[in-house]
Parts: structure tokens; C-alpha cells; sequence
């Protein structure tokens, strides 16, 4: 074991026993849903199907990005990818650095056979763009995990507060603009936690990325769990004081779908803890809505637990739609009312 991989086991550790929430709301309490007491509509026809990178959905929902490299983390990953085929929704690993570094950690990423229908997105650190890396590596993680697409990662706020943190982030657009386009599968960028907001959605819009994921305020906040990683003052004080710096969800869905236009994809996610909130993600402009520690928390009780929860989600989704008159997710669009106080 080493260094990544421990880093990893606390990764987890921390956030099913810690409280990691980043003490903001994830800004979507803005706005109701606009409930319709007369939908003029039978729930029958509510049809969530939603097409996604070439794969198709039950609903327009997704694992978030989370973990691999360590036997625990791979144990979770197969969870939530068996859960994840079963219910026919998607599902996004963690980074796969240490995966590059000590091949021998694939393994814990290598869960196509066990989904072998799901939409599954590689993970890696943009960063790791200004320390070495190079589109190959990413290539070759889509090709050895068998993924549809890649997340590339954007954390200044979780490198600074880590001592020894990758902090040099100058020049790292132009970096990438060469990097995506030898990227052999449709790359969207992700925060983790902090937010895309409008400025850097712009600035991302223009490298031919797939879409974008917001990981907004509101949710898990990296600040907060790396404050708890760390022993030296300074850094646990800087990460709790921080842990509500960034664009709330609401506000970078808002933003993320303006900079992109139509053709490509938002996915919401960062403090996607209710049915409402995945509604109103939806209706504000976001093709598909992700969740990562709740499921991080139902992978403890195994396939089942996962799949039970999908399943609630599903359902309670559907609900909605009916009442607000929405036979399907891009029929909600727009369906929101702001709400005074
Ligand atoms: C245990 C854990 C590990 C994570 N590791 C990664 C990672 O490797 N790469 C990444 O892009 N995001 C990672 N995230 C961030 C999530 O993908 C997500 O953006 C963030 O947790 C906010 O969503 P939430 O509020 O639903 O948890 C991780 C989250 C958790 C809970």
C-alpha cells in the first residue's frame, strides 16, 4: 500500500463516517416545480428514457464520480456498477491516476463485464495535464476500463488546501485544448464539489468537450473533506472556512447550459440529495443529474441496497413528471415558478 492508494481508503472513510457537507444550499430551493393539479396526462405515458453518449437510459440519471485503486474502492465499484446495469442508468468512476501509476490498481476500475450495457465514464484529474500527463494516458484508461466517455476533473479549491497540493493551474486551458482533441472519446469537464461557473464555462465551451457537469456548491464539499484529511493547522482551518466557496448547482446548470448551447450535454450534480432537486435540475436545462455520496453510502449494504434506491428514485421521478403535466424529462424544461423567500 502506499501513498494514492491510503489516500483513497481515507477518501472513503471519511466521507461515510464525517460530516463533509459543504453547509450551503445547492441554490434550487429557488424556484417550485410547477405542480399541476390537472396534468392532462396518464402516468402511463411518463417516459423517462433518456439517450446519453450513445447509450440508452431508464432515466436521466447517473453514479457520480467517486473511487477505484485501492480493493475497497473496487468492491464499491463493482456494486455500483452491477447496480447501475440493473437499473439502466450510468455510472462515472474516480480518478484513474493511480491506475497510470501502479497498473496493478486497474483491476479495481475493470467492471465492464459487470455492466456490460451501462454508460461508464474514466475519471482523471485535468491538473495532471500540467504535471506530466498526456492524452495517451487517458486513451489508455477509456480503453483498458472499457469506458464510454472521460471526466477530467477540475479541483484548485482540493489542491490548495492539500500541503504539496498540484497548484500550478497557469496556462492549463491551452494545455487542454491540445489535450481533448487526442482524446479518443468524448470528454466532459467536471468540478468536484466547488462549481463551474459562467466565466469557465465559457473558457471550456470552446475546447470541443462532449458537455460539462457542474458539481456545484451545495453537496460534498472537498474543502471540508481534505480539512479533515489534514494534520497541520492551517490547512484544517483553510478547508472549513472554505467549504462553501463556489457556484451553487443551481447557478452553474444556468450557466454551464448558456455557455454550451442545445448540441451538447449538462449533467447537474453536486448536493442532488432530493427528488425535487433532480426535477428542478432537469427544468432548469440539465440533460441528466448525477449523485456520488449517497450511493457511496448505499454501496455499504451492497447490490440490492443500490438497486432499491435507483428504484425509489426512478419511481418518485416519474411521479413527478406526471404532476407537472411532463411526459418526458425535456417536456419539464421550464416548468418552475420562482418561490418568494
Ligand atoms: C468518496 C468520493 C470520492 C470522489 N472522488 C472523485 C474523483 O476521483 N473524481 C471526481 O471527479 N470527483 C470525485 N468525487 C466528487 C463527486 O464526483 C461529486 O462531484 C461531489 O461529491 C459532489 O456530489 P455530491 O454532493 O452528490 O456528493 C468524489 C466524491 C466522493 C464522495
Amino acid at each position: 500500500m502506499g501513498g494514492i492508494v491510503d489516500r483513497k481508503n481515507e477518501h472513503i472513510s471519511i466521507c461515510l463516517e464525517e460530516d463533509v457537507e459543504s453547509g450551503r444550499a445547492p441554490g434550487l430551493g429557488r424556484w417550485r416545480l410547477d405542480y399541476r393539479a390537472l396534468p392532462e396526462l396518464n402516468l402511463d405515458e411518463v417516459d423517462l428514457t433518456t439517450q446519453l453518449l450513445g447509450r440508452a437510459l431508464r432515466a436521466p440519471l447517473l453514479i457520480g464520480a467517486m473511487t477505484g485503486g485501492s480493493e475497497e474502492a473496487g468492491r464499491i465499484n463493482r456494486v455500483l456498477a452491477e447496480a447501475a446495469q440493473r437499473c439502466a442508468i450510468g455510472f462515472a468512476m474516480g480518478s484513474g491516476r493511480v491506475a497510470i501509476e501502479r497498473p496493478e490498481a486497474m483491476a479495481s476500475f475493470q467492471v465492464r463485464d459487470l455492466a456490460p450495457d451501462a454508460l461508464i465514464f474514466a475519471n482523471l484529474g485535468a491538473i495532471q495535464f500540467n504535471y506530466g500527463l498526456e492524452a495517451e494516458d487517458a486513451n489508455h484508461l477509456v480503453r483498458e476500463m472499457g469506458a464510454d466517455a472521460i471526466n477530467l476533473h477540475l479541483n484548485p479549491l482540493q489542491e490548495a488546501i492539500q500541503p504539496g497540493g498540484d497548484t500550478d493551474f497557469s496556462g492549463l486551458l491551452d494545455r487542454l485544448a491540445g489535450v481533448v482533441e487526442k482524446i479518443e472519446a468524448p470528454v466532459l469537464f467536471k468540478e468536484v464539489g466547488s462549481g463551474i461557473g459562467a466565466s469557465t464555462a465559457r473558457d471550456l465551451a470552446k475546447l470541443s468537450v462532449a458537455g460539462l457537469e457542474t458539481a456545484g456548491v451545495g453537496g460534498t464539499s472537498w474543502a471540508r473533506v481534505e480539512a479533515l484529511r489534514q494534520p497541520e493547522d492551517r490547512a484544517q482551518f483553510a478547508g472549513n472556512a472554505l467549504a462553501g466557496l463556489g457556484v451553487p448547482t443551481a447557478e452553474s446548470i444556468i450557466a454551464c447550459r448558456e455557455a454550451l448551447g442545445e448540441d451538447r450535454l449538462v449533467v447537474a450534480s453536486g448536493g442532488i440529495r432530493t427528488i425535487e432537486h433532480m426535477g428542478t435540475a432537469l427544468a432548469l436545462g440539465a440533460n441528466a443529474v448525477a449523485s456520488a455520496r449517497p450511493f457511496l453510502e448505499a454501496a455499504q449494504g451492497g447490490v440490492e441496497e443500490v438497486v432499491t434506491l435507483i428504484e425509489h428514485y426512478i419511481h418518485a421521478l416519474r411521479v413527478l413528471h406526471f404532476a407537472c403535466g411532463a411526459r418526458t424529462p425535456l417536456d419539464l424544461r421550464g416548468r418552475l415558478v420562482e418561490a418568494p423567500g
